[in-house]
């Protein structure tokens, strides 16, 4: 089974805890999996939120109705992808771009069901460079303030966030302790979000393998 087809299953045992009401989306390949099943079902759910504007667009070519989330209230359920995850379901994400409405929408809902192949998850974060979303008149004092944490920050380069932002991705961090970076990182001004989902983790992991999902 490919990386694809390993995303497809866990995106499809996600279906599995939709239970009505508003739904939370998120972004990325693995999420658009679940957007493409979920179309299957959309008389079962009253609306969905989105984390991109990609990810809008893709609902609504679906006919499914997507809700601005000031109209929504609480959500029951988040399913969104991950760039990597620990054992305690603490992720890196952001790969995409769209991580901070992606932490905007989790925080929204009562249940993160976090969907990716087996390749994401890993003993300790930050292998995958973590993704920062930046003020652009910030990003300098930001980046020599990640450099004196001990990450290389690069800029990504012809990339603008859904919300004016840049993205600076960050490699070299040691994430042993990520609740303790996710909040020193929230405490720099200039950085708009950063990719860590520690100080809410997902509360349950479907994973992808080449022997069906494994649920965490
Ligand atoms: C989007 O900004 C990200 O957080 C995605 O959830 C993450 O990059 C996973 O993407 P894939 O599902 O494409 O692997």
């Amino acid at each position: 089974m490919n990386q694809d087809a390993m995303k497809k299953a866990a995106a499809m045992a996600a279906l599995e805890y939709v239970e009505g009401g508003i739904i939370g989306i998120g972004t990325g390949s693995t999420a658009n999996h679940f957007i493409d099943l979920l179309a299957g079902m959309k008389d079962k759910i009253d609306a969905t939120v989105a984390s991109s504007v990609a990810s809008a667009q893709r609902l609504q070519r679906h006919g499914l109705r997507v809700l601005d989330l000031n109209e929504a209230g609480t959500l029951s359920l988040y399913v969104d992808g991950a760039d990597e995850s620990n054992p305690a379901l603490q992720l890196i994400k952001g790969g995409g771009g769209a991580l901070t409405r992606e932490k905007i929408v989790a925080s929204a809902s009562e249940k993160f069901v976090c969907i990716a192949d087996k390749t994401k998850l890993v003993p300790v974060l930050g292998a995958f460079p973590l993704p920062v979303e930046v003020i652009p008149m910030a990003q300098a004092v930001v980046a020599r303030q990640l450099i004196a944490l001990g990450g290389t920050p690069v800029l990504r380069t012809g990339y603008t966030t859904d919300n004016g932002n840049v993205i600076l991705d960050v490699s070299g961090l040691h994430i042993g302790d990520p609740v303790g970076l996710e909040s020193e990182l929230n405490h720099i001004p200039g950085i708009v979000t950063n990719g860590l989902f520690a100080l809410r983790p997902a509360d349950a992991l479907l994973m992808g393998t080449a022997d069906g999902v494994e649920a965490r």
